[in-house]
């Protein structure tokens, strides 16, 4: 990724050797000592071409003296660029930066469209904490590229079709618990679906359930209203979970939405040659892997409701990405379904943001007992926790702000340590780091940009111009300018880690600055440093609000 400021010279100092070269590869120097960033362009080129890396980056360096913010540009090593940016320049940018709208995030959506299928719990089952983290995840995704100029369909794909519904059917007329239905309806249908799945009976069980599923799909009334009636209450349970998580979606059009489209869609596969009969399934092979899209009893799979899904999406939106989150598990479905869906002309790119496993230890809920984690009863308890820490550290606050302070704390931190990983990564629950308030966590990326806010507040005087004559006043600059590029590469790459990342690094550069420097006591530089602040107030604030964080004015 080039910063934008340094693209333009990139660009002219590249033409110089081969005006069709990419002129990637400029990163931060590990060491400031070395500048601000440097550049790999001639170590890469040159090697490829066997050229002397050292004499080409020789040859480049010149292009870039007497730019416009640039202080200074030196040869390292065997072929490096290394570029130090001019301090009032970079005080201009940071500026001009903060007062943009897009906080300087550059619009690389243009408009195009990105479907995001995300959270997709199944219904009348309770939401894991797979489901949290596709939610958490998926979020971020959708925050990134709309902040980044896509159009975004955020769409809930749940899980609310198929055999499962067949065996509530039977459960239901068997075993049903009215009161406890109408106390816990979720409850209620996850007891019944056990107890289908564990009852002696279960192979007679099944062939009432097929039964009962063919006729729901054919559309008998009776199986339709129970159908819809499980839906909806667990949609209404699901619909409180998410206020709390503060996720909001397009579209929640589930694999029902796309009942009727399997079978043509199968067909159309079958006629374009790419599916074929087998054993009396409908089967798509591709090498040794084979999909079944439509079982012997002609019920549709995951896979071919994934497929019409997609003919759904393509013509409804025509979208240019398509992104899938969901635990990693499921990589070899959507690396089968991606191939089948590319020769089938789906011209998409399709990616599967694969997370790994949340890993609860024994006792980590002191709420609630048994294996199943109600998402909800682990939101309380972290907002409890949290609470906890606010009557301790802020017992100046009056209590209905304790009691908000304590809610996003709560939710946040939960959130956050959904993020701050990458997602392949498995997490493991742990609540003295999730509310540390230092480390990387939520609570200290909140309480820095509070503490931000708390400058602003006292403030006497306006910001004056801003300079940057001491090196923590540089630094805290300089990071917060790179912000742009960090939600870039968050973008890009379907990873809500690179910007966590990136505020964290803001929030340790203003909370270094902050003890170092005084602010409103800093005499001359009282006004230039609460420009700063404010400028890293802005980069804070719009930072937690792209990883779904609600910044605190105080706490
Ligand atoms: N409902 C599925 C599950 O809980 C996830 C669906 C993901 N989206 C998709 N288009 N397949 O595992």
């Amino acid at each position: 990724m080039i910063p934008t400021l340094l693209r333009p010279y990139c660009a002219a100092a590249a033409a110089i050797v081969d005006p069709a070269a990419e002129v990637e590869g400029v990163v931060p120097t590990s060491n400031p000592a070395h500048g601000d960033y440097q550049w790999n362009f001639a170590f890469r080129v040159a090697k490829a071409r066997r050229e002397n890396p050292r004499a080409m980056a020789e040859k480049l360096a010149p292009c870039f003296e007497g730019r416009a913010g640039i202080r200074a540009v030196s040869v390292a090593g065997p072929g490096f660029i290394n570029l130090s940016l001019d301090d009032g320049w970079l005080a201009s940018q940071l500026a001009a930066m903060t007062a943009s709208s897009t906080t300087g995030v550059e619009d690389e959506g243009q408009g195009r469209t990105v479907i995001v299928d995300f959270s997709s719990p199944n219904v009348a089952k309770r939401m894991h904490v797979g489901h949290m983290r596709s939610t958490h995840i998926g979020d971020v995704i959708v925050r990134l590229h709309r902040a980044t100029g896509w159009t975004v369909v955020g769409d809930n794909h749940i899980g609310d079709w198929g055999t499962p519904f067949g065996k509530l059917v039977v459960a239901w007329d068997d075993w049903r618990d009215e009161a406890a239905y109408a106390g816990d309806p979720v409850g209620e249908l996850e007891r019944l679906y056990v107890k289908f799945g564990e009852a002696p009976e279960a192979a007679a069980l099944g062939d009432r359930a097929r039964a009962e599923t063919a006729r729901l799909q054919r559309g008998d009334p009776r199986n339709r209203a129970l159908w819809a009636d499980f839906k909806a209450r667990s949609l209404a349970e699901y619909e409180g979970v998410y206020a709390r998580m503060g996720v909001k979606f397009d579209e929640m059009l589930g694999e029902s939405a796309y009942a009727d489209l399997v079978d043509p869609v199968v067909d159309a596969l079958l006629a374009a040659g790419l599916a074929e009969e087998s054993e009396g399934a409908v089967v798509i092979r591709d090498g040794n892997q084979v999909s079944v899209v439509r079982k012997k009893d002609g019920a549709a799979t995951y896979t071919a409701t994934d497929l019409a899904c997609v003919r759904y999406r393509v013509d409804r939106w025509n979208p240019a990405r398509m992104v899938y989150v969901t635990d990693v598990r499921q990589a070899q479905h959507f690396a089968n379904f991606f191939k089948i869906a590319s020769k089938w002309n789906v011209s998409a790119e399709m990616t599967h943001v694969g997370f790994g496993m949340l890993k609860l230890p024994e006792g980590a809920m002191s709420t609630r007992s048994g294996n199943v984690i109600r998402l909800v009863d682990l939101l309380d308890e972290a907002v409890a926790r949290a609470r906890a820490l606010v009557d301790e550290k802020s017992a100046m606050l009056p209590e209905a702000e304790r009691a908000m302070v304590a809610e996003a704390i709560g939710t946040g931190s939960v959130r956050y340590q959904d993020l701050v990983q990458s997602p392949a990564t498995d997490v493991s629950f742990d609540w003295k780091r999730m509310l540390a308030m230092d480390g990387n966590s939520a609570p200290y990326l909140l309480y820095s940009r509070a503490r931000a806010r708390s400058i602003l507040r006292k403030a006497e005087i306006v910001p004056g111009a801003m300079r940057l004559d001491h090196p923590l006043e540089r630094e805290l600059a300089m990071s917060c300018l790179r912000f742009p590029e960090a939600v870039s590469a968050a973008t890009r790459n379907y990873a809500p880690n690179i910007l966590a990342e990136h505020v964290y690094r803001a929030c340790e550069s203003f909370n270094r600055f902050y003890y170092e420097l005084p602010v409103l006591q800093g005499g001359e530089a009282a006004g230039s440093r609460l420009a700063l602040v404010a400028a890293a107030d802005v980069v804070m604030s719009r930072g937690l609000s792209l990883l779904g964080l609600s910044p605190l004015e105080r706490m």
